[in-house]
């Protein structure tokens, strides 16, 4: 899907977007962001960029990881869904979330950061959304320091016949008809998310596009019966 057409998919959903996601996974969601959080050897001091981070879940997950030495930054295309991440830094002064991690608006495509900057650079549930995957997974690998690791936490189809059948039909009829309804959406969002995880490569060949990208150690973990999947390759140290 085109780029303009993602982000006023995302804005219009975007206040519904948390509920929903923890509704439709049975609080999955939660866990899910949590395990990409420990594969991801994040320290105390880490420095950590969470791209098409929406409204900011997994980017906060890190943040409970980090010290004041290390930081995290969100960055996503599609204003409404920041503001409801940034929404989640209100708290009283001195919150370590407050010191530590910060919301900006950035295209995946072009980030507006240096080669070489940070230790871990993830992405949870978006880069199946970016128009160019490969473009995406090379502009995270290009801002990832040497030694860092580029973690990619996304849908992926489950391999058992039996359990694929029972989970597609919840995924394309009942997920849709309850997220259209919930979100009041009549442009077929939820839809939207079923058809664009069967065309999303399996994990082998995501695996591969991220050696392609420059990556080594590529690595990857099915989750809940594979309807998840968590991706961790490295940056090599030249
Ligand atoms: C399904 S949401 C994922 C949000 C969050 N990472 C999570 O774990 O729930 C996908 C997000 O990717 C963002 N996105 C898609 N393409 C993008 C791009 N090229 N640049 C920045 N953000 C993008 C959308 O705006 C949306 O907020």
């Amino acid at each position: 899907m085109q780029a303009h057409r993602i982000k006023n998919l995302f804005s219009a959903i975007a206040k519904h977007y948390d509920f929903l996601n923890a509704l439709l996974s049975l609080k999955r969601d939660k866990v899910w962001r949590q395990e990409t959080v420990k594969v991801s050897e994040v320290e105390p001091t880490s420095k950590v960029l969470d791209v098409c981070t929406g409204t900011g879940e997994l980017a906060l997950a890190y943040t409970d990881k980090l010290d004041t030495d290390g930081f995290v930054i969100g960055s996503d295309f599609c204003f409404e869904m920041l503001v409801i991440g940034d929404q989640k830094l209100q708290q009283p002064v001195g919150a370590v979330s407050n010191r530590t991690t910060s919301f900006l608006a950035a295209d995946t495509l072009t980030l507006p950061f240096l080669d070489n900057t940070f230790d871990v650079v993830s992405v949870g549930f978006g880069i199946r959304n970016v128009s160019d995957l490969e473009m995406g997974i090379r502009e995270m690998t290009r801002v990832a320091a040497p030694g860092g690791r580029v973690v990619i936490l996304e849908f992926t189809q489950p391999v058992n016949p039996l359990f694929r059948s029972l989970y597609y039909f919840y995924f394309t009829k009942v997920l849709p008809f309850l997220g259209n309804l919930i979100s009041r959406n009549k442009d077929d969002a939820y839809g939207y998310l079923p058809r664009s995880v069967m065309k999303f490569p399996n994990c082998d060949a995501l695996k591969t596009v991220m050696e392609q990208c420059g990556l080594t150690d590529v690595r990857y973990q099915r989750k809940t019966f594979g309807i998840v999947a968590i991706h961790v390759g490295k940056k090599p140290i030249i």
